[in-house]
């Protein structure tokens, strides 16, 4: 684009084009107020133009004019076995979304690849986020290699054509932000990072660094944060995708949070005993949350946490347990959305 400096020569040239414009597309004797002149052709462009009163459209989400997001379990059995496939955690119907999306602007998907198969994916999407469930391979990524197994994670840019190849059966999960991009009628065109792998060594490493830290009981989560260089102000996995590998340690339960984020969580592994409540409000005395639904984990399993949610996660067993949240808060950090909220602040708020 031509840039225009702010000196008075380049605006008297600036004006001088939008007046062409306006003589050679529109003849001002025969302009009509609502309607666009093009050449000899008159069209009415008022048709989809309406109003309402303002309280009828102040809330569209309070009124359920907009749907709401659902809290939604998917297991490991869509997965287990059978073919090589993806398996969209699709809440299209609930979202009356025409395309599928796990969330308005995440689409999160289980990726079955049988040893020796190769699977292409080249979504429209800014971010393609994968996790390797279990297995080992290779992605084919623009003539290059990329080499995953269990525990990595993957983040792809934009255009980014690639065939995953399993060396040995293969589960990934795989999140992007399509939904967003279909929403909004966009081709995501410019990649903003390189592709970037998050080795299981280097991702347990730092965990058990946070976890053997003095204050780490002290602390809400003991967890690790993804992210790339590149995004140095919202510091998430990409500019859309935030990303976080945690454990939830025996016997502990983690404070309820909230934030205007959807999750999308993976469950690493657990036992039966681990689950997480889900909630609108919270106890001002005990800073827990009233009337919750609960939500149980099973390893390789998958949830959604909808935005504004209170929730808190729960281990009653033994052995600690180990979750991926996946969530679109690079996007919302950056529209400085996020809003963050832990249960003690709000409980000792007056
Ligand atoms: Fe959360």
């Amino acid at each position: 684009m031509e840039q225009f400096p702010c000196d008075g020569s380049t605006r008297v040239r600036a004006e001088l084009e939008v007046h062409d414009i306006v003589d050679t597309s529109v003849n001002e004797t025969d302009a009509v107020p609502g309607t666009v002149g093009v050449g000899e052709a008159i069209e009415d462009w008022t048709g989809d133009a309406r109003f309402f009163e303002y309280s009828e459209a102040a809330d569209p989400i309070g009124d359920g004019v907009i749907s709401a997001i659902p809290a939604v379990s998917f297991p490991a059995a869509l997965y287990a076995g059978g073919p090589s496939r993806i398996v969209p955690l699709d809440l299209s119907e609930e979202l009356r979304t025409p395309y599928p999306a796990t969330s308005p602007a995440l689409l999160a998907s289980f990726v079955r690849i049988n040893a020796g198969d190769e699977l292409s994916l080249q979504p429209n999407a800014t971010s393609q986020l994968l996790y390797c469930i279990r297995g080992r391979g290779r992605s084919l990524v623009d003539g290059k290699v990329v080499r995953w197994k269990e525990g990595d994670f993957v983040t792809l840019p934009a255009t980014t054509a690639a065939t995953h190849v399993a060396e040995r059966e293969s589960a990934l999960y795989h999140v992007v932000d399509t939904p967003l991009l279909e929403y909004l009628g966009a081709v995501a065109s410019t990649p903003r990072f390189r592709p970037t792998t998050f080795t299981a060594e280097a991702t347990q490493a730092k965990l058990a660094e946070v976890a053997s830290a003095p204050d780490a009981d002290r602390r809400s989560r003991v967890s690790v944060l993804l992210n790339n260089r590149r995004f140095d102000q919202t510091l998430t996995a990409t500019h859309t995708l935030w990303a976080m590998f945690g454990v939830l340690p025996a016997g502990r339960t983690q404070l309820p949070h909230r934030h205007q984020s959807v999750a999308v969580d993976l469950i690493v592994d657990c036992l039966p005993g681990c689950y997480t409540l889900l909630g609108d409000r919270i106890d001002s005395g005990s800073a827990q949350i009233v009337d919750p639904i609960r939500v149980d984990w099973e390893p390789g399993g998958a949830f959604v946490t909808p935005p504004g949610k209170w929730h808190s996660h729960h281990n009653e067993t033994d052995r600690d347990a180990h979750l991926i949240p996946i969530q679109d808060a690079g996007i919302h950090t950056y529209l400085r959305t996020l809003d963050i909220r832990f249960s003690t602040e709000e409980s000792s708020s007056p």
